[in-house]
């Protein structure tokens, strides 16, 4: 299939989806390819075939949609999120729920990939954190609507590629080499659910103290669709929490109640409802 065709066929497709073009720019790439696939077992010759395909069968749509998620990631992904999280926000929001005789505090990583991101916090929490909050404990739910990557998160198996942003005494505390691969220590997978869900139709009840949103809802969605779901993630945080989207993202304009940190990039505060 030629990289103009299929250019032409996401241009007409993904508006269609609630996707915005833009954010597939340099990954259109990993999206052709699967739709090159589909067509050769569908045995059509082109992406115009596919179109006529998508008009006649609207079962098809959801098949689309799967091959339009992009499953880049990696531990410690911006590392300086993840050192502000350690340094400030998590210390801080401990602090919050121990003067609120709250026990727990709640966090949801939604788009969690193959489980890098929440399993990321959780090595932070336990190697740096924990000790300091005795009283508190770190609970995080997780969520994606790949099945593949919830089952890779749940194996928890990890080529040395994902873990080339983790500092390496991180790498020694909380995985075993075997093989090549890293597999992370048990004691670092406690504390995590990880749950299907498209966030465009279900979420954790929460409330969170924290929820990280990155690489997913503000890079692909369209902006109606961006502003849906930030309205009922907003529903979903505690007054004072902390919204973490990814680096390169932003925000829909006039984002509802949230004010932009600027002490790391992608951090928003939470002010409550009006
Ligand atoms: C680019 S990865 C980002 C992973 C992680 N948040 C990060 O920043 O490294 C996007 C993840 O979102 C998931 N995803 C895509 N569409 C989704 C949807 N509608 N609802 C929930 N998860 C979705 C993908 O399966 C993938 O695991």
């Amino acid at each position: 299939m030629k990289g103009t065709d299929c250019r032409e066929f996401l241009d007409w497709a993904l508006p269609r989806l609630g996707f915005r073009c833009a954010g597939f720019h340099r990954v259109r790439g990993q999206v052709c390819k699967r739709i090159g696939r589909r067509l050769q077992t569908l045995g059509l010759p082109d992406p115009g075939a596919y179109r006529q395909l998508l008009e006649a069968d609207p079962g098809e749509w959801e098949r689309l949609d799967s091959f339009c998620r992009i499953t880049i990631c990696r531990f410690c992904r911006d590392r300086q999120v993840f050192e502000w999280l350690e340094q400030t926000a998590l210390p801080e929001l401990a602090g919050r729920a121990i003067a609120q005789d709250r026990a727990v505090l709640d966090c949801w990583s939604a788009g969690c990939g193959g489980g890098e991101e929440p399993y990321t916090l959780r090595i932070l929490w336990d190697l740096c954190l924990a000790s300091r909050f005795p009283a508190i404990r770190l609970d995080i739910v997780a969520t994606d609507a790949s099945l593949a990557m919830l089952a890779r998160a749940r194996r928890a198996v990890y080529q040395a590629g994902t873990l080339r942003e983790l500092a390496e005494s991180w790498v020694t505390d909380a995985f075993i080499r075997v093989q090549g691969e890293y597999r992370l220590r048990r004691e670092f997978r406690t504390g995590i659910r990880f749950l299907r869900q498209d966030i465009r139709q279900r979420m954790p009840r929460g409330p969170f103290d924290l929820v990280l949103c990155r690489n997913l809802v503000f890079t692909y969605f369209d902006e109606v669709g961006q502003r849906r779901v930030l309205r009922r993630i907003s529903r979903r945080m505690m007054a004072g929490g902390i919204l973490v989207i990814g680096r390169n993202e932003r925000m829909p304009l006039d984002s509802l109640n949230f004010s932009k940190d600027h002490a790391a990039p992608g951090v928003y505060r939470y002010r409550g409802s009006a």
